[in-house]
């Protein structure tokens, strides 16, 4: 890919501090990525913040992708993938050298780089590969600030039976649920099922670390159990399997606080699923009338409290910083039990994170900076 927009060798020192943009990646959620990707730099404050924009392919290769190369690729295909650019980019790994170094070929083939200097990584990759930690520890041995949870939160926030454990310590109520670990399946299934049927069908099978429902299946009758099981498989051999909690779903926006000030909770919102069993791919990406999503959630004040309480709480279980969506079930009794956390939610101005802000008073570009800021602010180091 050309860089059109960008000088690779421009550096940010002494003018404005410079955000690299990444999206893309190796995860089920490439795509989703860079539909994110496209709105925060349609939205980012050019004023305050020079952007460099790294695209990383389907196979993990680092390369610049300007926003026009971005904008060109997602009209031609909605849920396109990125192709391998020919500006290459890497990280040096020795503290106190924050660049991303840029590799080219000149005319006459000779391999050339260059560095640009960033003062903070602003990763928009969800699932696995982004946002489960290893993309945090790499910016973490590279020295580099970076937008979001650090390697631990975002390492449990992937993992649907870690993040149980964080807050069942941390006492939220967590529904019934089974973890299923590879070699448990395939050495004793029979003892896997008839732990599944103690929760009581219909149950939820889902791959442990995955994202946006891929591999997620409601299963009604146990005859179902064995093809729910294979199906969440194909996205990680460690499962966990749920009771259904019947009840609405809401969700809450937090965002880390300057600081020693605490962290933030938006007002909830809901999300009304139609014509499905959950709230899967289909009803959150494909369909326009697959779900309703409504913020302010109309519920009464205690119940609005408790929510922005959990959530908050949610988030410090996992150890969390910067931004974090925790989603919840309300059942018909009031009672609030988490679903899971998302440390790097939907991030498009129509998703639900920036909704609840919107809602709650900061409008998406200046939740962008908000969000770049907590980066600064934070020293580099052990997290
Ligand atoms: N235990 C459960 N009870 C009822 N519905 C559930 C349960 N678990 C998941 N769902 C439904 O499936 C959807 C996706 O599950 P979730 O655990 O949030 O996966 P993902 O991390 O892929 O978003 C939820 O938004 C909800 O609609
Ligand atoms: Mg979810």
């Amino acid at each position: 890919m050309s860089t059109s927009h960008e000088n690779p060798e421009a550096t940010a020192e002494g003018s404005k501090p410079c955000v690299a943009v990444v999206f893309g990646g190796r995860s089920s959620e490439h795509s989703i990525s860079l539909i994110t990707a496209r709105s925060v730099l349609r939205a980012i404050d050019r004023e305050r913040w020079d952007v460099v924009s790294v695209g990383i392919s389907t196979d993990g290769a680092w390369f610049l992708c300007s926003q026009e190369e971005l904008e060109a690729l997602l009209d031609e295909h909605p849920m396109a993938q990125l192709p391998v650019g020919t500006h290459r980019v890497s990280l040096p790994l020795q503290t106190g050298d924050s660049r991303l170094l840029i590799h080219d070929t000149a005319e006459n083939g000779a391999p050339l780089s260059r560095g640009r200097h960033v003062d903070a990584v602003f990763p928009l990759l969800h699932g696995p590969f982004g946002e489960d930690g290893t993309l945090q520890g790499l910016l973490e041995l590279a020295d580099l600030p970076y937008v979001g949870c650090g390697v631990a939160a975002s390492a449990i926030g992937m993992d649907k039976h870690f993040m149980k454990l964080a807050f069942e310590a941390a006492g939220l109520e967590v529904g019934p649920y089974t973890v299923v670990h590879d070699r448990t399946w395939r050495t004793d299934p029979q003892g896997v099922r008839e732990r599944v049927a103690e929760l009581g069908f219909p149950v939820f099978v889902k791959p442990a670390r995955a994202g946006s429902s891929f591999g997620i299946t409601r299963v009604d009758d146990p005859s179902q159990l064995d093809a729910a099981i294979a199906s969440a498989r194909e996205h990680d051999l460690k499962l966990v399997v749920e009771a259904e909690i019947e009840g609405r779903e809401i969700e809450c926006a937090v965002l880390g606080g300057h600081g020693t000030d605490e962290a933030r909770a938006s007002l909830p919102g809901e999300i009304e699923v139609h014509g499905h069993a959950l709230y899967d791919f289909e009803a959150k990406y494909v369909e326009n009338d697959g779900a309703t999503l409504s913020c302010p959630a109309r519920l009464p004040e205690e119940v609005i409290d408790t929510l922005r309480r959990e959530a908050v709480r949610a988030f410090h279980a996992v150890d969390g910083e910067g931004l974090s969506r925790c989603d919840f079930f309300v059942t018909h009794d009031e009672r609030v039990v988490i679903n899971e956390i998302n440390t790097m939610p939907g991030f498009t101005p129509i998703s639900m994170y920036p909704r609840m802000w919107a809602a709650s008073g900061i409008e998406y570009s200046a939740l962008i900076d908000e969000l770049i800021t907590l980066a600064l602010e934070r020293p580099v180091g052990l997290r």
